[in-house]
């Protein structure tokens, strides 16, 4: 692996077309002590101690990254075949602990949270004592409301601090988060609490972002219509709007968190405890409830902190994500906080009030790390680069996440972005990982733009052939991408169904874990993912299924069949675009259309939207009614003239006339 890698301070290699970029010089040298490791060299030895001997690497780290209240004796027990994977078995531990409580104690003031409002000039910072007293506060309304260790408590929060503080709440009590991103519909949220069994939701009066408002508690309202066992909803107040009130299950925050002392003493949890629920697409229609444990998460996000970003103490670590989703879950909250900086809570949106607030906030924070997904640098990077006015001096780390970086992307993004001062990590995972799986490390992993680059510590990574099965060795090939080996921060389970997970992740190829993205592992054993092998789409970084958006179409009463297909896009990766057949009294029109665009906004939120409807005479199926996509996304293509033999398709005249109403919208 990488032997053919040496680390010089910077050569720019001509290896099959591709430039490597070695760690830039003048971010070593800005360096307020040094990375990590010292070279690649060292991460090359660590690395293979971590897949040969995972105990006693994982068994250090651990002790060394997290404050255990009782010592575990097995490092790693169960396996990817029987999908009974643990870590850490017999310890115990408090997640606030680690995440609030040792940087109290240890530098009361040292800031914790900056909130950068929707607003420019508005926000406030907490320091970590502070940071403690409201998480202290916040448990104790939990606890009064009856949430026991175990529990779910689902969070509907905007980038606000409350949203940080009603995790920590939530794992300082032993309760799970179920965090439902805010701008899910009432159905998907009303869907996520149910499969949850959460009795207590969280949120606001209103959100604010981009300078819109966004009527958080009325979604709220609508969804618990059908949560008959929610019995509190606690709301924060954000902007003071007149909000539908239920006397007995809804409580201010502000009212109830005032009531309580400064100190909640943290709940001793088992090492595999649940720490939290994310929901997110498969294939199939129905979103799942991931499930990841405590001590292993943990310490998937401190190290992958530590590495992958570079974190040290002192630095300002400002991530775009949003806690609705995993980046926001490990790079806003755990990675930040259980390693003791200052992470960025950003309420807005890049191009609110212009093109420049990212790269203001970073200057005006002096962020050291800043990380983002490719849709965003897309869409700053066409507004123009005189909006990359700001200097962004302390920026040493620029990560990338969420989808395939172009190369001319990247570049820009270590050009324009960061004066090539600043080291560009593309750093690739999954909800399910729990943390970056394959990426470079900052200051060290020489990289190649669109690479993910290297496996991160315990990721044996495998590039499997679809056909066979078989694992497809060496170097220069291409396949689908599997892990061999279990890793601390793997999700455990699908909640409520054990077998989702088997199916899904761990019985596909039996003894490895699936991602579901093809990959291919250049000479130099570089990875370089491809993306979705699986009905699932990526829409600005966000992990949507096809299926799910069919089944939403499908919910309108002039639709008989749809059909949902994953188109490149300039702005977004990928968008969507619906094919649908009506049912018999529906005529084509332009107002149906906006319909069925409004059908999918309702049951699952506006960013699932299609971009495109066609309405069609029928689909093409196959005798057994198999719908053909793969035709669709020919069409769409433009590559009508490759769409293989159709004449097994029940009523292979139907192509032709879907050819003809792709062609007349455009
Ligand atoms: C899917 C996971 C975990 C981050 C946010 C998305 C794609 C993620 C990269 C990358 C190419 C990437 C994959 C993956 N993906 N990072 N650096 N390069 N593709 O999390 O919603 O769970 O989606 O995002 O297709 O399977 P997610």
């Amino acid at each position: 692996m990488a032997e053919a890698i040496q680390s010089h301070p910077k050569v720019v290699a001509e290896a099959h077309g591709v430039d490597t970029f070695h760690p830039p010089e003048k971010m070593l040298a800005n360096h307020p002590s040094k990375p990590h490791l010292a070279n690649i060299e060292e991460y090359q030895k660590l690395y293979e101690e971590s897949i040969t001997d995972p105990t006693s690497f994982w068994g250090r780290q651990a002790r060394q990254m997290l404050s255990w209240q009782r010592d575990f004796q097995t490092v790693q027990s169960g396996s990817l075949a029987n999908g009974d994977v643990s870590w850490f078995t017999e310890g115990q531990l408090n997640a606030c602990y680690n995440l609030v409580d040792r940087h109290a104690h240890k530098d009361p003031d040292r800031v914790a949270i900056i909130y950068e409002a929707d607003e420019p000039g508005d926000g406030r910072e907490l320091t970590y004592a502070e940071l403690l007293r409201q998480v202290s506060k916040t448990s104790w309304v939990l606890k009064q409301m009856g949430v026991r260790k175990g529990d779910t408590v689902a969070i509907y929060l905007p980038m606000i601090p409350e949203a940080l503080i009603a995790i920590l709440a939530c794992i300082r009590i032993g309760a799970v988060h179920s965090v439902v991103f805010a701008g899910f519909s009432a159905d998907s949220l009303r869907d996520r609490v149910v499969d949850g069994q959460s009795k207590v939701v969280i949120t606001t009066d209103e959100g604010k972002r981009g300078g819109k408002l966004i009527g958080t508690k009325k979604i709220v309202d609508d969804a618990l219509k059908q949560c008959p066992d929610v019995t509190h909803c606690l709301v924060y107040k954000r902007t003071g709007a007149e909000i539908p009130w239920t006397e007995g299950r809804d409580w201010w925050w502000h009212d109830e968190v005032d009531k309580w002392p400064a100190y909640y003493p943290p709940e001793t949890v088992n090492a595999e405890d649940p720490l939290f629920l994310l929901y997110t697409s498969g294939s199939t229609g129905k979103p799942k409830g991931v499930m990841h444990t405590t001590a292993g998460y943990l310490l998937g996000a401190a190290m992958t902190g530590k590495y992958v970003f570079d974190l040290h103490d002192g630095d300002r670590y400002f991530c775009g994500g949003d806690v609705g989703w995993i980046t926001g879950h490990t790079y806003v909250v755990y990675a930040p906080l259980l390693l003791g900086v200052t992470t960025v809570v950003f309420e807005g949106t890049p191009a609110y009030p212009n093109f420049s607030r990212y790269w203001d906030i970073i200057d005006k924070h002096k962020v050291t790390q800043f990380y983002v997904a490719p849709t965003a640098l897309r869409l700053l990077k066409r507004a123009g680069d005189e909006h990359v006015k700001a200097e962004m001096k302390h920026l040493r780390v620029l990560g990338s996440v969420g989808e395939p970086i172009a190369a001319e992307i990247w570049k820009w993004y270590f050009e324009v972005v960061g004066r090539e001062k600043a080291h560009v990590v593309d750093t690739y995972w999954q909800t399910e990982t729990g943390s970056n799986v394959i990426t470079p490390l900052a200051g060290v992993t020489p990289t190649k733009p669109g690479s993910a680059s290297m496996p991160f510590f315990g990721i044996e990574p495998a590039i499997v052939d679809p056909v066979s099965g078989e694992e497809i060795k060496g170097n220069d090939v291409e396949g689908v991408l599997a892990f061999k080996q279990p890793w601390p921060s793997m999700a455990r389970t699908v909640y409520g169904s054990h077998k989702r997970y088997m199916d899904t992740y761990l019985n596909v190829y039996k003894g490895y874990y699936f991602t579901g993205d093809g990959a291919g592992r250049d000479h130099e054993g570089f990875y370089w993912i491809r993306g979705r092998v699986d009905d699932v789409i990526n829409v600005s970084g966000h992990r949507l299924s096809t299926a799910e958006i069919e089944a939403a179409l499908i919910e309108h009463h002039g639709i008989a069949e749809a059909a949902v297909v994953g188109v490149a896009d300039e702005l977004t990766g990928q968008s969507i675009s619906a094919f649908v057949a009506l049912k018999d009294g529906h005529e084509t029109s332009e107002q149906l259309r906006k319909e069925f665009v409004l059908q999918v906004r309702k049951s699952i939120g506006p960013f699932a939207a299609p971009k495109t409807v066609y309405i069609v005479p029928d689909l093409p199926k196959t005798r057994s009614g198999k719908i053909m996509r793969r035709i669709l996304r020919k069409i769409l293509a433009g590559e009508e003239d490759q769409l293989g033999d159709i004449t097994t398709l029940s009523d292979p005249s139907i192509v032709e006339k879907i050819i003809n109403t792709v062609h007349a919208s455009k």
